[in-house]
């Protein structure tokens, strides 16, 4: 039980490795709220958690949808330890075919999100004498993959806004440290990447959602406890 008495906000825990991440954290002790843009799919995420899990419709880049989480948390399960900065959109164009608008969504839901979601939580967690904020990137946030333009510079922001919140959280003991995949196996995964794993992933295949959750669960627990503004890479030896 690692994370016995904590409590954790996972976004974009509808699918993929963020609901895996909520499964793994409440079977380690933790109390966990569940949101997704898509209410069906974070409801059904948490109602097989049980009772230890709340679900919540959010779009991580609206101001006051982040309000309203942290008060229902705090009103649910009375304080918060975690928060993992996980929901995301990904999508392939080149700069020739990114207009302002769609470079403005990107960075609002996969930069500002996080952001967001690091101010509204940071106050609970100075209050609680501290807390863990992971920011999930992308092993695009370490290459220049052609065509991911607004995908790619919205997480290498991700990796650079979380070392800096390292140091400025410091004084309030949150912890912030970015995990990034390679190629884990969720519904957001490239097929070409799935298909061709044997030659793209030294290992030989995508990751498994289990395998990243771990790592994410490591992180936030206090076993990690010296662990801040670092980058951990679970991608089978591909991005290095
Ligand atoms: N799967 C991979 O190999 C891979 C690789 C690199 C990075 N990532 C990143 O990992 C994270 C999780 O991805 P995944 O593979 O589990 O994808 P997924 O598509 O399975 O899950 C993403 C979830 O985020 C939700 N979401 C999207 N926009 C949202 C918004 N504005 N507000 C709230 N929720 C929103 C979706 O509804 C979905 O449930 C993302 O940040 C993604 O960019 C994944």
């Amino acid at each position: 039980m690692k994370l016995e008495g904590k409590v954790a906000i996972v976004t974009g825990a509808g699918s993929g490795m963020g609901a895996e991440e909520a499964r793994m954290m409440a079977a380690e002790g933790a109390k966990v709220v569940v949101t997704d843009i898509n209410v069906e799919s974070a409801r059904k995420v948490a109602q097989d958690i049980g009772d230890s899990a709340i679900y919540l419709e959010q779009d991580v880049a609206d101001e006051a949808g982040w309000t309203r989480v942290v008060e229902a948390t705090l009103a649910q399960f009375g304080k918060i330890d975690i928060l993992v900065n996980n929901a995301g959109m990904t999508r392939s164009e080149k700069l020739q075919d990114t207009d302002a608008a769609f470079m403005r969504r990107m960075l609002d839901v996969n930069v500002v999100g996080s952001f967001l979601g690091m101010r509204a939580t940071m106050e609970p967690m100075r209050r609680n004498g501290g807390g863990v904020v992971i920011n999930i990137a992308s092993g695009l946030a370490f290459t220049s993959l052609p065509g991911y333009f607004a995908y790619g510079a919205s997480k290498w922001a991700v990796r650079g806004m979380t070392r800096l919140a390292s140091k400025d959280l410091a004084e309030y003991n949150i912890r912030v440290v970015t995990v990034t995949p390679g190629a884990i196996d969720t519904p957001a995964l490239v097929p070409a990447v799935r298909e061709n794993a044997k030659t793209m992933i030294p290992l030989g295949r995508a990751g498994g959602v289990d395998e990243f959750a771990r790592v994410v669960v490591f992180i936030a627990s206090d076993d990690a406890s010296y662990i801040s503004g670092a980058e951990i890479m679970v991608d089978g030896a591909m991005i290095c």
